[in-house]
């Protein structure tokens, strides 16, 4: 049974799922947080279904067996869209939320008509991807990339020296060229969706590569804003009145420590007391 004092279980292929962290955080200041990073076994995204589904799997019984939590994130969109389901029909009863592409507020926002979309193989060939853009897609002109080692080289970030940031940037500019123009005229795309949770931290180089008028979508905000109302509808957050528990964070990964040592650091600005960072041998 589900109790309020309860800690959110997220998770992701590895630090991705730290940009979705970051939003839950600023959105739930009285949660309690335990995130599994699969460093282990990352990157997802060129693997196989049936592998993510193992993998999530595993997680999701070590979080609910080892922290109790109240509700699980699944940060990353890879496994949403592999395991979602899966791991809905194992656990009725547990509140999940995932992330998925922002196909449906690229739609919306988009005025040339023209959207580009950046995330895994996985991902894209995946029949829920395939699925969003049917029902939100209608009207707009798709351009969908897989950017195979993207995520493996943002992951690879946390042990180099220099952010491994020629590797990033090459990748960046081939796959944002392979996508076509950008722009804000009639044929071009204005608006560039990051359907990977690991994306969000090349997001200032992306940015740089497309110029100022592209707009980049990500889902952290809607996700924690989600996470959100199913808490208040099952009367399941936080009470604010609580003291502010002493270690609000825990991270744990099934790779290098000090690799997601320093993500935290870099990513969350989170050294310290508030945080604690151990490994998880699952
Ligand atoms: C990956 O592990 O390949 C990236 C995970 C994601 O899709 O967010």
């Amino acid at each position: 049974q589900a109790v309020p004092a309860a800690p959110i279980g997220i998770f992701d292929s590895g630090i991705g799922g730290l940009s979705v962290l970051q939003a839950l955080r600023a959105a739930l200041p009285h949660e309690r947080f335990v995130y599994v990073a699969d460093s282990g076994y990352a990157p997802y995204g060129e693997r196989g279904a049936d592998f993510v589904r193992q993998r999530s799997q595993a997680i999701t019984e070590y979080l609910l067996q080892a922290h109790g939590i109240k509700v699980l994130v699944v940060a990353c969109n890879t496994a949403t869209a592999a395991a979602i389901t899966h791991l809905r029909a194992l656990w009725p009863q547990l509140l999940l939320v995932g992330v998925e592409p922002a196909i449906k507020p690229a739609a919306a926002l988009t005025r040339t008509g023209c959207v580009g979309v950046m995330a895994t193989r996985g991902t894209v060939t995946s029949a829920r991807f395939e699925s969003l853009l049917h029902t939100f897609g209608a009207g707009v002109r798709w351009q969908v990339q897989a950017c195979d080692g993207l995520a493996r080289a943002i992951e690879a970030s946390t042990w180099q020296a220099d952010g491994n940031a020629a590797e990033i940037e090459a990748l960046c500019a081939r796959y944002t060229g392979a996508l076509g123009d950008f722009g804000l005229h009639p044929g071009q795309i204005d608006t560039l969706v990051l359907g990977c949770t690991h994306y969000v931290f090349a997001q200032p180089v992306l940015q740089r590569l497309l110029g100022p008028q592209v707009q980049l979508l990500d889902t952290g905000k809607a996700v924690a804003q989600q996470t959100q109302r199913l808490l208040q509808q099952t009367q399941l957050l936080a009470s604010t009145a609580q003291e502010a528990p002493p270690c609000p964070v825990q991270l744990f990964t099934t790779g290098a420590l000090p690799a997601l040592q320093a993500a935290a650091a870099r990513w969350l600005h989170l050294p310290g007391p508030c945080c604690s960072v151990a490994q998880a041998l699952l």
